[in-house]
């Protein structure tokens, strides 16, 4: 996946200038910058989330495998399939534990009625989940508390195989053992998926990511693998930024 030049903003608002970045497929890449630099923004673009904002424009472009995600060609349902999300809080949908899981399976149609069951279980082992909802799979998610249900869209997100994982601070609402549990799976994760994360935890970013991008006042400031981003970076912003000087 790869942002060419991409420009956007909200009506009179530009949020991002002239990003240019390339993802290699299974890396990790962690995003970082100061709040309100564009970070989530830049997120939502990968799989098209802010086509239906307000005054919403763009230019330059984003790339899926060498095709544009805003391409003829592309449909917006096949995309998401591909480049899946997981979000800052947890957004289960009104409907049971397992249904949850199995969601985006139904939705696209991936797999048949005899398997959906055995996807859900498999899914939420995976994730660490099933010790605690396995003897109430058809209990409401809501009663689960806030890390489990990140798990669970976590597990949700994973059902649907992608291809690209987008996580916009997905451990930020969790507990030390739960956030180490989940940046192990995501390091189990890479090689077979591309992961893009958004954090403002540095540690995190370095223990977790091979690469970092440094975002600042709505520009790609610096982008680099995660060792030279932090030990030896360019920009004198960057350095205020990864040594807790700035933000
Ligand atoms: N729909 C919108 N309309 C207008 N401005 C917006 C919209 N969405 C985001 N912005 C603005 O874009 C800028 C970047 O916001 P964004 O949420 O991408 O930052 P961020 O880097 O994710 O910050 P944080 O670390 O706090 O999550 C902010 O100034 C925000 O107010
Ligand atoms: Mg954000």
């Amino acid at each position: 996946m790869a942002a060419r030049g991409l420009t956007l903003g909200f009506g009179a608002k530009t949020v991002l200038s002239d990003v240019s970045v390339e993802f290699p497929r299974g890396s990790i890449t962690a995003l970082i910058g100061p709040t309100g630099s564009g970070k989530t923004t830049f997120l939502r673009s990968l799989n098209r989330m802010n086509d239906k904002v307000r005054g919403y424009y763009r230019q330059g472009d984003v790339e899926l495998d060498g095709t544009s995600i805003w391409g003829r060609d592309v449909a917006l349902m096949g995309l998401r399939r591909r480049v899946g999300m997981l979000f800052q809080r947890p957004n289960p949908f009104p409907m049971s534990i397992a249904e949850n899981v199995i969601a985006g399976v139904r939705a696209h149609r991936i797999a048949d009625r005899s398997q959906v069951h055995a996807i859900a279980e498999s899914r939420l082992r995976e994730v660490g989940l099933w010790e605690a909802v396995a003897e109430r799979l058809g209990d409401s998610p809501f009663r689960l508390s806030g890390g489990q249900q990140q798990l669970l869209c976590l597990a949700r997100a994973l059902a649907i195989g992608p291809d690209v994982l987008l996580l916009d601070e997905p451990t930020s609402s969790l507990d030390p053992i739960t956030m180490e549990a989940v940046e192990a799976l995501l390091a189990k994760l890479a090689p077979a998926l591309t992961l893009i994360v958004v954090t403002h935890n540095l540690a995190q970013a370095r223990r977790v990511s091979q690469r970092t991008v440094f975002f600042y006042q709505g520009r790609l400031m610096e982008a680099g693998s995660t060792d030279q981003v932090f030990e030896d970076p360019v920009h004198p912003e960057t350095a205020r930024y990864v040594t807790g000087r700035m933000g």
